[in-house]
C-alpha cells in the first residue's frame, strides 16, 4: 500500500476550492484536531487535512473511529459556510461519497439516515461535522470523513459485525488515491452547488434508504420506534409514532425493524 502524500494527490486534482491547500500527516491523533488547529491559524477555506493513520480517530457521539495504518481515507475539510448552509454540508458529503464510490467501483451504496454510507447492509463510510458558531455566524465547520477502502473489518473486533470496506466487497485492493481524488472533485461540485442555493436536500433525500421503513432510533438515552415518514429541510427525521404523532429527530442512530 502507498501513502497519500500531497505531491501525488496534487497531480491531476481538478477542484476549484477543496484541496487547494493540503496538510498531510503520516500519523496524527485525529485529522479533526489538526484541522481545528489550522482554523486557529486562519487556514483558507477548502484546506484538507489527510492522515494515513490516526491514534485517536473519533466518530459521532464520542465514539472511536478505527482504521489500521494506510487502509482508509481519513480526511478533514475546513469550510466556512453560512449558517443556513450548515445542514447541507452533511448531505453534500454523503452524496459526494455515494457518487465517488459509484464512479470508481460501480457499487451502489445507499445512505442510512442521517449520513452513514452503506453497502450490502454494512457501513463503509461515516462523517461528522464540528462547527464553531458565533451568534448567526459560522466561524468554521470542519467536516471529517472516514472511508473504509482496504481495511479488513474482521481484524477489528469493535466493527467486525457492522462495517465493511470497498476491498471486502470487491474482493480486491482499491487505489486510495483514485478514490480520494474523485471524492474531492465530487464534494467540490456539491459544496459549490450548495452555496449557489441548489436543492442538495432533494438529491440527498432520494438516496436515503431509511424512508418508508419501520425503524428504531436511538439518540443518547432515548429510544423511539415508528415509521420513517420523511425528512425536513434541515435533514431532521420525521418519525410517525404508533400513537399517530409526528416526532422530529435531529440526530441519532437508526436500525430497521425486522
Ligand atoms: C461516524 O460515522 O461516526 C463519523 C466518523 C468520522 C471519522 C473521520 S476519520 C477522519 C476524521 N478524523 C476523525 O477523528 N474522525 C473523522
Amino acid at each position: 500500500m502507498t501513502n497519500l502524500s500531497p505531491a501525488s494527490l496534487r497531480r491531476e486534482l481538478r477542484t476549484k476550492l477543496i484541496g487547494q491547500n493540503i496538510l498531510y500527516h503520516p500519523v496524527t491523533s485525529s485529522t479533526m484536531d489538526v484541522a481545528k488547529q489550522a482554523v486557529k491559524e486562519e487556514a483558507e477555506e477548502g484546506t484538507i487535512v489527510l492522515a494515513d493513520h490516526q491514534t485517536a480517530g473519533r466518530g459521532r457521539f464520542g465514539r472511536s473511529w478505527w482504521a489500521p495504518p494506510e487502509s482508509s481515507i481519513l480526511l478533514s475539510i475546513i469550510l466556512r459556510p453560512k449558517l443556513e448552509e450548515l445542514p447541507g454540508i452533511g448531505m453534500a458529503a454523503s452524496l459526494a461519497v455515494v457518487r465517488c464510490i459509484e464512479k470508481t467501483t460501480g457499487l451502489k451504496p445507499v445512505i442510512k439516515w442521517p449520513n452513514d454510507i452503506i453497502i450490502e447492509g454494512k457501513k463503509v463510510c461515516g462523517h461528522l461535522i464540528e462547527s464553531e458558531v458565533d451568534q448567526e455566524t459560522v466561524n468554521s465547520a470542519v467536516l471529517g470523513i472516514g472511508l473504509n477502502v482496504n481495511l479488513d473489518p474482521s481484524l477489528i473486533p469493535e466493527i467486525a459485525e457492522t462495517a465493511t470496506s470497498l476491498k471486502e466487497v470487491l474482493g480486491e485492493e482499491v487505489s486510495r488515491l483514485e478514490i480520494l481524488r474523485t471524492l474531492l472533485v465530487e464534494f467540490d461540485e456539491l459544496y459549490h452547488a450548495l452555496r449557489q442555493g441548489e436543492p442538495i436536500a432533494k438529491l440527498w433525500r432520494h438516496r436515503l434508504e431509511t424512508l418508508g421503513q419501520q425503524v428504531t432510533v436511538k439518540s443518547g438515552p432515548q429510544i423511539w420506534q415508528g415509521y420513517a415518514e420523511s425528512v425536513d429541510r434541515d435533514g431532521s427525521l420525521l418519525l410517525r409514532r404508533p400513537d399517530g404523532s409526528l416526532l422530529t429527530i435531529a440526530a441519532g442512530d437508526v436500525t430497521l425493524q425486522v
